[in-house]
């Protein structure tokens, strides 16, 4: 079959190009949304109209309105100073950046609050951001679309802890289903009578009944919310782990008691300055700890992962068309770096498709992570060669990509690491490579070879750089090039080629045109 007819009919999507052109999401270019949450109020500026959205700004500002809630029944009078400065702050910023008008939420302080309601019209009078102050479930309903930006189609428990409250939806094939909202956030526990006891027993009684409401829930527990990840950050701490993404981050459930057991064994200023943890978050840690121990208990899921995405995210979600949402927010993050920093963008879809029969019993998981290496092969161009390699594994590694497990973050890093390179021994980057099993980080050599050969063969996005042919029972590989690429094969082309076959194990063979 035709390379390029191939490409529009099944591998791009049905729209055969990338759907940020489409009017439609590009209204969504840059969004604006604030969360006005019990602990800290944020402002997040997506940009980019993908369906993999860049934070063109974030900002968050603990500015505590649900302390001493339970007790007074009000907003914390400092934290409606300093929130009101914030949401000033952020309108104000929004205006600059062209975002068009911001939409805010306000969630379990604002709803629980006495002077909730006139805070909200005060806010609007003075600032006039109109707060939609949301309950419990509809909280929980967007922080799990957030969670589904990241994963799309996928199963399982999000669990979102706030200030103040604390919220389970279901996520099933992609959609949101059963949803709950609890009192369980750190702030309330607080001031429970009783002491650590007392307190156990006032979670595991609220738990018991949302496990009754929420059904048996054995899949994997998404984590969501700014404490959870506070505790995830100690727990790599503890682990010694070498990546320091918290997106994706995997915790067993043994895990989650050992890191309760660290937490108390260690002093928490320190701990805190050795994770990077603020001291006003570092003060609820104790009980979301405890909180989550409950959780874990309670429904005892397969897994457990973070995630970075949640309400805010969510929030951007719900603006999207379905199609958009249907959509790899890897594939699409790709495509948009490939369009903004490659020299030629495009190749990459050539150069996709020219070294995939090497490839083409790879498990579709797989491909999709070809597909992405290729994209992005060359937008480091610009790069001083002798750093490119590491940069771009640097990129890959740490970029804000949601789709996308550690181990592949590191396959996609040593993939466009051997683009430039054909060692992975000596770089500051050792230590991640053991996320990854050994005969993956084959793979990874072998596409980040094939990448560095195929990128000679640079043409214009139209012409064919000819044909790749794998006979692994023969343990040859046999290159068929095009008159259009015969001229480009030369000597350093041929050592690339040798050395792909190489990483194979098979011996090249080359067929020129005339
Ligand atoms: C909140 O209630 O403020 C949370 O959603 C976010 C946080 O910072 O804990
Ligand atoms: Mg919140």
């Amino acid at each position: 079959m035709d390379t390029e007819n191939q490409a529009t009919s099944t591998d791009w999507g049905p729209f055969g190009r990338p759907l940020f052109n489409d009017p439609q999401s590009r209204a969504l270019s840059r969004v604006g949304v604030v969360d006005v949450g019990s602990n800290s109020v944020r402002l997040v500026v997506f940009d980019g109209a993908a369906r993999s959205p860049a934070y063109f700004f974030n900002e968050k500002i603990m500015c505590g309105l649900g302390e001493g809630l339970s007790e007074t029944g009000r907003l914390n009078p400092q934290g409606r100073v300093r929130a009101l400065a914030a949401i000033r702050r952020f309108q104000r910023l929004a205006e600059g950046m062209d975002t068009g008008p911001l939409t805010a939420v306000a969630t379990a302080a604002v709803r629980d609050a006495e002077d909730g309601p006139e805070f909200r019209d005060l806010v609007e009078d003075q600032t006039g951001l109109r707060l939609h102050v949301i309950d419990g479930t509809e909280e929980a309903r967007l922080s799990a679309q957030g969670v589904l930006l990241g994963w799309p189609g996928s199963y399982g428990l999000v669990c979102d802890i706030g200030g103040a409250s604390m919220e389970l939806a279901e996520i099933e094939k992609g959609r949101v289903g059963k949803r709950v909202s609890s009192p369980l956030g750190p702030l309330r526990l607080k001031w429970i009578k009783g002491g650590k006891k007392a307190r156990k027993a006032h979670i595991k009684g609220i738990l018991t009944d949302l496990h009754e409401k929420m059904g048996d829930q054995h899949n994997r527990l998404f984590l969501v919310g700014g404490s959870w990840r506070a505790i995830a950050k100690i727990d790599m701490e503890r682990r010694g782990y070498p990546l320091h993404v918290l997106h994706e981050y995997r915790m067993s459930r043994k895990a989650v008691f050992a890191t309760a057991r660290f937490i108390k064994e260690n002093d928490p200023e320190e701990l805190r300055n050795r994770c990077g943890v603020s001291s006003s978050r570092m003060a609820l840690v104790p009980i979301a700890i405890e909180v989550l121990k409950e959780v874990v208990k309670t429904f005892g899921p397969r897994d457990i992962a973070v995630s970075s995405y949640g309400i805010r995210e969510g929030m951007l979600y719900e603006q999207m068309p379905q199609q958009l949402r249907d959509r790899d927010p890897l594939i699409e993050a790709c495509r948009f770096a490939e369009a903004k920093d490659a020299r030629l963008p495009g190749f990459g879809r050539t150069l996709y498709h020219f070294i995939e029969p090497l490839f083409h019993s790879a498990r579709d998981e797989r491909k999709r992570l070809i597909r992405a290496a290729c994209l992005l092969h060359d937008v480091t161009w610009r790069a001083h060669p002798d750093y490119r390699a590491e940069l771009c594994f640097d990129n890959a590694t740490r970029a804000n990509l949601g789709g996308l497990k550690h181990s592949e973050r590191i396959f996609l890093g040593l993939a466009l690491l051997h683009r430039y390179s054909n060692t992975r021994k000596g770089t500051r980057f050792e230590p991640l490579y053991e996320l990854l099993p050994e005969k993956d980080q084959q793979a990874a050599e072998v596409l980040g070879k094939a990448m560095r050969f195929g990128a000679m063969l640079w043409l214009d996005r139209e012409a064919k750089p000819g044909k790749l042919v794998l006979r692994p029972k023969k343990k040859v590989l046999e290159l068929r090039l095009t008159p259009e690429s015969t001229p480009l094969f030369g000597e350093v082309a041929e050592a690339r080629f040798q050395s792909l076959a190489d990483a194979l194990g098979a011996t090249p063979e080359v067929h020129t045109a005339a």
